[in-house]
Order: C-alpha cells, then structure tokens, then sequence
C-alpha cells in the first residue's frame, strides 16, 4: 500500500488529526491509516479499480471520483462530512448507476464528526 500516491494529498488543508509539523506524506498516510482503521476501505477505494470479476459495479465510489466530482464545490466539505455521519440517502442517492445498490451506512458510531471531517478534507485533495 506504500506506493498510493500519498504526496498527491495537499499540505493546504487543516491537519486536524495531526501536529501542525506533520509532512504531506505523513498527512497522507496517518489519514489512509485512519480511513482503514475506521472500515471506510472496506467499501472504498482510493482510485478507480478495474470492474469486479462478476462484472458489476464498485460498491462505492473510489475517493479519486468523489474528490473530481466536488473539488470545485465550497460547500461539498460540510454536506459530505454530514453524510459520512448520518449515512448515504437511499431516495437520493448521488451515485446511482455509478456504483452497487447498496447505502452508506451511517458512520457516526465509528468516526466523531473531527475525523470525518478530517477524511473527507483529505479525500477532496485527492485530485490528480
Ligand atoms: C458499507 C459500505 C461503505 C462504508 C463502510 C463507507 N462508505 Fe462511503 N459510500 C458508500 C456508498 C455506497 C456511497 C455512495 C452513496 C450515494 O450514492 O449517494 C458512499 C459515498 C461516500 C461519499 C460521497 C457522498 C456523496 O454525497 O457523494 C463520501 C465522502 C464517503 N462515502 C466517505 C466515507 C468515509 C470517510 C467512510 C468511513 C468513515 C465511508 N465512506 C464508509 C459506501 C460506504
């Protein structure tokens, strides 16, 4: 897993999980550890894969796309933090026909809003 492109994670944003001297790499790789640990990389990825061998779709959509999609939208920090707590909305879901019919469950029992906040900061600099 070294080889992710940790370095692509700007030194821009707020290092909330981290001491202020924490490098680009150590930032990139403290928040993959933490996207890992809190089971977001069970269903996530961070690049677009290649289709599953059973030719359906993703679960979910890889951070890569989620940051392409709302990289240049300022208010995508607050409203994606918010459905990171409380869960995907299966009557609007954002990524229908993209990725598997399954919900982001809601992730308020295993992130507190700081660290949600935190991944989804990361997640949106993940832009090549
Ligand atoms: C059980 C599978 C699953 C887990 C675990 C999961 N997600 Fe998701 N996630 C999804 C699915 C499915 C979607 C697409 C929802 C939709 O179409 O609106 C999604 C969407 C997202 C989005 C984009 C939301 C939007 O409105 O476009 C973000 C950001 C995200 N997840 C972050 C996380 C983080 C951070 C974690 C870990 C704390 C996590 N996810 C854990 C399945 C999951």
């Amino acid at each position: 897993m070294r080889h992710l492109p940790f370095a692509l994670a700007a030194a821009t944003l707020t290092l909330a999980a981290l001491p202020a001297h924490a490098t680009p790499a150590e930032y990139g790789e403290a928040m993959f550890r933490l996207a890992t640990e809190r089971g977001c990389l069970a269903c996530h990825a961070l690049q677009p894969g290649a289709k599953r061998a059973d030719g359906l779709p993703p679960i979910a959509p890889a951070w890569v796309d989620i940051a392409r999609r709302y990289r240049d939208d300022p208010a995508a920090s607050e409203r994606l933090t918010r459905a990171v707590m409380s869960g995907s909305n299966p009557k609007a879901r954002h990524w229908a026909g993209k990725v598997s019919e399954a919900n982001m469950p809601p992730n308020a029992g295993v992130v507190t809003l700081r660290e949600a906040r935190a991944l989804v900061n990361w997640i949106l600099v993940l832009v090549p």
